[in-house]
């Protein structure tokens, strides 16, 4: 259910991922995501509940916006032209923060038809991503956006920080966080993320939280780059090298540092 481009998306580790998670049937709370993204871990487990975060607002409006009404959000969507004129015409319209279906089809055609899926502001808060074609535009369709409401249904969705998404977290919950990477490395977090200017301090607040959800007996499971000064924060959990070279592109493009699974349970005990 790949319906938008996300950079950082984690589609193409889904072979590695996903055999090392607990099934649907397994997770007996909410399934957690506090940096949701794209979802593509949420769509490909499609847990029976789940709650949903990310810092980012015009993304949790997006799923808002096509969870409630997505008939119309795909009506929106097919009207606006495929001109690049167009492009930055739409680009440029203030949303109003209550028009749901209007907001989630303008950032949908941006998402679709900007610069390979990038997800950058200016320092107003306003997107800035240059013009990058149709060809992205119509691989999705009204279906597409039916089954994503469908699949959203029983979901909570929260623009928040990961600290306080974590923080809710009870026993039976199950995480699955796959933060920013680090600033240097693959996803140039500055120009990819302004809503999440993820820092080192980041990951140490992350780790804290984790650590607390552990002492609530919480399972989790971070995907993380392999830097060792982020791996020392997580020193004493379970950790599995994704392979380098896996899928088109690697996660990381430095030479000494590749992805990582980094998890708090045995597989047996779940
Ligand atoms: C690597 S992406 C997640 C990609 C997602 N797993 C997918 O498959 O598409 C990281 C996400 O974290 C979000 N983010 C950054 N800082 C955050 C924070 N402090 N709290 C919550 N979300 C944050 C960004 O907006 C971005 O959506």
């Amino acid at each position: 259910m790949n319906f938008i481009r996300y950079p950082g998306g984690k589609q193409r580790l889904l072979n590695y991922i996903i055999p090392l998670l607990p099934s649907r049937e397994q997770i007996k709370g909410r399934f957690i995501e506090p940096f949701v993204g794209s979802g593509a871990v949420f769509f490909a487990l499609n847990p029976k509940c789940a709650l949903l975060a990310d810092i980012n607002p015009e993304l949790i409006d997006l799923y808002r916006g096509i969870r409630h009404s997505p008939s119309k959000v795909w009506e929106i969507y097919k009207s606006f032209p495929k001109t690049k004129k167009a492009y930055y015409e739409i680009r440029a319209i203030k949303v109003n923060r209550k028009d749901l279906a209007f907001k989630a089809a303008r950032t949908l055609y941006l998402n679709r038809t900007c610069f390979k899926g990038m997800w950058r502001h200016n320092s107003n808060g306003e997107f800035n991503v240059g013009y990058g074609g149709q060809d992205r535009r119509w691989v999705i369709s009204l279906e597409t956006l039916k089954e994503v409401s469908n699949r959203l249904k029983h979901v909570v969705l929260k623009c928040s920080d990961c600290e306080q998404t974590i923080n809710e977290s009870k026993e039976g919950d199950f995480i699955f966080a796959d933060p920013p990477y680090r600033p240097g490395e693959r996803e140039l977090f500055n120009s990819h993320y302004i809503y999440g200017k993820f820092c080192f301090s980041g990951y140490q607040r992350l780790a804290e939280a984790l650590k607390k959800a552990s002492n609530r007996n919480v399972k989790w499971m971070l995907t993380i780059s392999s830097h060792p000064d982020i791996l020392s924060i997580f020193y004493g959990y379970k950790i599995v090298p994704i392979p380098k070279g896996t899928g088109r592109k690697l996660g990381i493009l430095t030479n000494n540092s590749g992805e990582v699974i980094v998890f708090n349970y045995n597989m047996e005990e779940i």
